[in-house]
C-alpha cells in the first residue's frame, strides 16, 4: 500500500492513516470477546493519536493538581476531555470534592461562525459542524461514574448546555464563588473563546493553566486571534508538551 500523504481538510493523512480506523474496526468486530474485554484492552484498538491526546491531558492535569479551583472544558463534543478530567480527578485526588469539572457546549455543534474564523484554509467551517447530541448519554455516564467513586454523592461534573457566548456570562454571575485552575479552550472558534477568556481569566490564580487546542492551526484562525487579543493585555508564555503537536498552554504568573 502506498504511504504517500494525501490532503484531508487542509491537513495531511497518509493512505495507511486513512484506512487505519476501518482496519481496526474490522478486527474489533470480528473478535468474539465481550465488549467489556475489548474495552479493557483498549490500547489494542485505539489509534496512537488518541492515546497521545489522553496522555497529553493527563500531563496538563498534573500541572494543575496542586492549584486550587475547578476545571472548565470549553467544547465538550463527545466528552473525551470532560470525562478524562473527571476520571483523573477521581483517580489522583479522590478527596478533592471541591474541584468541579464544568463542560460547556451547545451539543448541537457550532451555533455560528464569525469572519474571524475565516481564512483561505478554513472555508469549510460552518454552522452546525461538530454536532454531538450526547448530553443525555453523558449525564447517564456521569451518574455511573459517581456511583462507584469516592465521595461520589458530591457532584463532580456539570454540563452547561447552550451557546457559550451567552451561558458563560450567566454562569459566572450565578457562581460568584468560582475559581478556575484549568481553562481548556477547545471551542475552535473566535467568539466563544474570547468570551471564555474574558470571563474566566480573572478567576484564575497564579499557577493556573490556560490551554488552547488549536493555536497556530491554519484550519482554525479564530482561536489564535482570541488568544492574541488577551495576550496584548496579559502576556502569556505559551508552551507545548514534547510529544503532542496540538496543545499550547500557559501557566499563569
Ligand atoms: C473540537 S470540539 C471539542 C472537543 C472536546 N474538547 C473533546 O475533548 O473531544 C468543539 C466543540 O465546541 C462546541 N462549540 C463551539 N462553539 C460553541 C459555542 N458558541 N457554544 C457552545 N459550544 C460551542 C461545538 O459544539 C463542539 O462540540
Amino acid at each position: 500500500m502506498s504511504n504517500e500523504p494525501i490532503a484531508v481538510s487542509g491537513g495531511l493523512r497518509t493512505n495507511a492513516e486513512q484506512v487505519e480506523a476501518s482496519r481496526n474496526r474490522a478486527l474489533f468486530e470480528s473478535n468474539p470477546s465481550s465488549w467489556e474485554t475489548k474495552l479493557e484492552n483498549f490500547p489494542k484498538y485505539v489509534r496512537r493519536q488518541n492515546l497521545t491526546r489522553f496522555l497529553a491531558l493527563y500531563e496538563i492535569f498534573k500541572l494543575i493538581q496542586p492549584v486550587k479551583g475547578s476545571i472548565i472544558e470549553c467544547g465538550v463534543n463527545h466528552g473525551f476531555g470532560t470525562m478524562s478530567w473527571a476520571k483523573f480527578s477521581a483517580i489522583l485526588e479522590p478527596v478533592n470534592l471541591m474541584r468541579r469539572v464544568y463542560g460547556f457546549d451547545t451539543f448541537e455543534g457550532f451555533p455560528g461562525v464569525s469572519e474571524k474564523d475565516r481564512s483561505a484554509t478554513s472555508q469549510h467551517v460552518k454552522e452546525g459542524d461538530l454536532a454531538a447530541d450526547v448530553h443525555d448519554e453523558l449525564t447517564q455516564l456521569v451518574d455511573i461514574y459517581d456511583s462507584t467513586r469516592f465521595i461520589g454523592h458530591v457532584n463532580k461534573v456539570k454540563l452547561v448546555r447552550g451557546d457559550a457566548t451567552k451561558t458563560i456570562p450567566t454562569f459566572v454571575e450565578e457562581n460568584p464563588h468560582l475559581l478556575v485552575s484549568l481553562l481548556y479552550l477547545d471551542f475552535d472558534l473566535y467568539e466563544p473563546t474570547k468570551v471564555a477568556l474574558e470571563h474566566f481569566l480573572p478567576r484564575m490564580p497564579k499557577g493556573a493553566v490556560v490551554a488552547f487546542d488549536e493555536l497556530d492551526n491554519p484550519l482554525w484562525p479564530g482561536e489564535t486571534l482570541a488568544m492574541l487579543e488577551t495576550h496584548a493585555k496579559r502576556p502569556l508564555r505559551i508552551e507545548r508538551l514534547d510529544f503532542d503537536p496540538y496543545i499550547g498552554f500557559a501557566i499563569l504568573d
